[in-house]
């Protein structure tokens, strides 16, 4: 009797004590990512939704359609609290979703409006009345389309807007919308900050980690639909056939999500492994001594090799390619061109209907001193010689993903050649996955640059959507920061950065304040006061980075190879790599003098662009030091000396950190606590790095400037 009394106090004791002293069990780890789908706070929306969706119909055998069901039932589970009937056949439903060809409901819609205009992808979704009865209906024309528009629907719901008189007519801008894996095959990943590469080479193809389907479930929902799996340094055993069986693997587990997969792949990979150890060159898994693509030889070794992908991966997406630059193999180690090898991979994939990316991040020294110059000099004249399914991928500023630097030229000036644009997503540059920094607001400032390449309203954005110069093929990359850490990316905020990207390949005429409103409500909290705060903490944290390590134009100054903290006198490695090639400080003052007096970088652009960046008082500040050296005491339009501007910015990055700080502070009661903490100490980290970048560069400057550090902020000279 006592005994059963004691054990009852104990369990009630134990139940307490998990209740009141354990984290909730539902504390926020980061990985469901913009799928939390949590029940829906605002009591009038969850009204609302209960009453439209009461019911939910979406006919169709595909796999992508018991996606969408699975999708569904989850989603709606969590959002409205109760399980909501979902049906795969006939058209009852109050909600109903499908292709014309699966569902007769959304047949007869389609007869009122068109779906042709949707394409592949695109979808509508139509508040409505089918055989009278009101009915909230997705339809596309295939069924991706359709999953599209469901995961449009579910966030509409995670982001609590109304679904009163909805009309969405949604198509992507851009047709090839794809993430890079820097990801090499022994697990590491190049540039990654989230852990090891999501791809367990060494289980695959027998064993699937879970991961995989949320990864696919993440990246569709934001309609991202093609994975480049490996680094563009290609190891070339990635086509060895046992690798193509698990590629095969993951191919097939993408391909209801939407998802096609692309390989990067090493342009020596038909030599043989003796030769190129005999020749001290990489690559090496064929049986040539050559891999000149003007070879036949080498042109039928392709074509073997991709007929052997596509027997396995028959949607394959095709190749990415970094030829002849740091130290990778390409034609011009034949003495051909960019075109020539390019064009010969194109060929075989065509029958196919496979492309080849072919990277523009080249800089052989001895195109031209200035490395900035030297892509621009390398393709131009290549534009229109190139096959017709190779793109020319083009990172998104001349030298490196720097904090800030100004377009990358070949924009506009390749007319012939469909450009992709290549973003990256990790941080390299950035602070790698422990400093906040919103990217969408750097990404839409090149999008909308206005090149002036035919004429005013030549925006980069309009020349890789196709619009401007009618490209046959338009494509989007973005070298991704997502890893094997349980929440993906390493820093919880670097999320929105995925986020973001996919959001703007999809639509780059989103604002940067629309996405992360989304990417707030659904990953942090609807709440007003959060979203705000948040919103404006992220907003400006790119230009708060730009300042704390790389203001005015400043650019390459960090540290060797591990590219985080700063190091502006940094001379290991080759000439172009070198800080003080970039920087230029000296006695007289500080920048790369590129005007038509200098390296003539400026002769890259179109004018007005050209003549403005020449002229040193018509330059934006923002590219001062990019494009011209000068003096210490020259006046800014700040009515500071460049020296007191310069002190100036950095000081104003340091002191945005403190204000995210405080920001983010406010918000401990209201944000999960696990998240809170696991952002409020990497803030504290961004602050101690933004006050070394700021101090380093300004005491290695000042010695050169030979004048007072001022602090605008607190008027201290040091
Ligand atoms: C940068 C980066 C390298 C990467 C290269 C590329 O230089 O530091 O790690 O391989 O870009 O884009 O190819």
């Amino acid at each position: 009797m006592r005994n059963k009394f004691m054990r009852q106090v104990f369990l009630l004791l134990l139940f307490l004590s998990l209740t009141f002293l354990c984290p909730p069990a539902f504390a926020e780890d980061g990985y469901n990512l913009w799928l939390k789908y949590q029940k829906v706070e605002n009591e009038n929306r969850l009204q609302e939704y209960r009453q439209v969706i009461l019911s939910v119909s979406v006919p169709g055998k595909s796999q992508t359609c018991r996606i969408i069901r699975d999708e569904l039932k989850n989603g709606l589970r969590g959002l409205l609290g109760k399980d909501i009937p979902i049906g795969n056949s006939g058209e009852a439903g109050s909600l109903i979703i499908g292709t014309p060809r699966t569902s007769r409901a959304i047949e007869k819609m389609s007869a009122g409006i068109s779906l042709d205009r949707l394409g592949k992808e695109g979808y509508v979704i139509k508040a409505t009345k089918i055989d009278g009865k009101s009915v909230l209906a997705i339809g596309a024309n295939n069924d991706i389309g359709v999953l599209y528009g469901t995961f449009h629907l579910l966030r509409l719901l995670q982001t609590h807007q109304s679904l009163a008189h909805l009309d969405v007519n949604s198509n992507p801008k851009i047709q090839y919308r794809i993430l890079n894996h820097w990801d090499n095959l022994d697990g590491s990943v190049e540039r990654g900050y989230a852990g090891k590469s999501l791809w367990k080479w060494d289980d695959l193809p027998g064993k699937i980690d879970h991961r995989y389907y949320d990864y696919a479930r993440a990246n569709a929902f934001l309609g991202i639909n093609g994975t480049v799996l490996n680094n563009v340094n290609a190891n070339p055993n990635i086509l060895r056939p046992e690798y193509l069986k698990k590629i095969a693997a993951l191919a097939d587990l993408f391909r209801p999500y939407g998802i096609r997969v692309f390989l990067s792949a090493n342009f020596s990979s038909p030599i043989s492994a003796q030769f190129a150890f005999e020749q001290n060159r990489k690559g090496g898994i064929g049986t040539l001594n050559t891999s000149d693509p003007l070879n036949p030889e080498v042109q039928q070794w392709w074509k073997n090799k991709v007929k052997e992908i596509y027997d396995l991966i028959p949607d394959f997406g095709g190749f990415l390619v970094k030829a002849n630059s740091e130290g990778m193999p390409g034609p011009q180690d034949y003495q051909r061109t960019h075109a020539d090898g390019a064009s010969m991979l194109a060929e075989a994939l065509e029958p196919y209907h496979g492309i080849v990316m072919w990277r523009a991040f080249v800089y052989t020294a001895d195109v031209d001193a200035d490395r900035v110059k030297r892509a621009y000099k390398e393709f131009v004249p290549l534009d229109g010689k190139f096959h017709h399914h190779v793109f020319v991928q083009a990172k998104n500023g001349p030298l490196d993903f720097q904090p800030r630097e100004p377009v990358q030229p070949l924009f506009g000036a390749m007319p012939k050649t469909p450009l992709m644009l290549e973003l990256q997503i990790t941080q390299e540059y950035l602070g790698h996955s422990t400093h906040l920094v919103y990217l969408a607001p750097m990404w839409k400032e090149y999008l909308q640059f206005d090149t002036h390449a035919m004429g005013q309203g030549s925006t980069l954005a309009s020349i890789i959507d196709g619009t401007l110069e009618h490209y046959p093929m338009t494509g989007i990359a973005g070298v991704t920061n997502i890893g094997d850490d349980r929440n993906w990316c390493g820093h919880f905020f670097a999320q929105a950065n995925w986020y973001a990207y996919g959001r703007l390949a999809w639509d780059h005429s989103l604002t940067s304040e629309e996405i992360a409103d989304e990417w707030i409500r659904m990953s942090i909290s609807s709440d007003s006061v959060v979203v705000r705060t948040i919103r404006l903490m992220m907003m400006g944290s790119r230009e708060a980075c730009v300042n704390y390590m790389t203001p005015l134009g400043l650019h390459h100054i960090m540290q060797a190879d591990f590219h985080y903290g700063p190091g502006p006198q940094h001379d290991t490695g080759r000439e172009d790599w070198r800080s003080t090639y970039y920087h230029r400080a000296d006695s007289i003052g500080l920048g790369f003098d590129r005007s038509s007096t200098g390296s003539n970088a400026v002769s890259q652009y179109c004018s007005p662009w050209r003549e403005m960046f020449d002229n040193r008082t018509t330059c934006p500040e923002e590219y001062l030091l990019w494009f011209h050296h000068v003096g210490w005491s020259e006046p800014l339009k700040s009515g500071k000396t460049l020296w007191n501007d310069l002190c100036a910015k950095y000081y104003s990055g340091t002191k945005y950190v403190d204000e995210m700080i405080g920001a983010w502070s406010s918000l401990e009661a209201s944000v999960d606590p696990e998240i809170y903490s696991h952002v409020k100490t990497r803030l504290e980290q961004q602050k101690t790095d933004a006050a070394i970048w700021r101090d380093t560069c300004l005491k290695y400057f000042q010695k050169f400037s030979k004048k007072p550090i001022i602090n605008p902020f607190s008027n201290n000279l040091r």
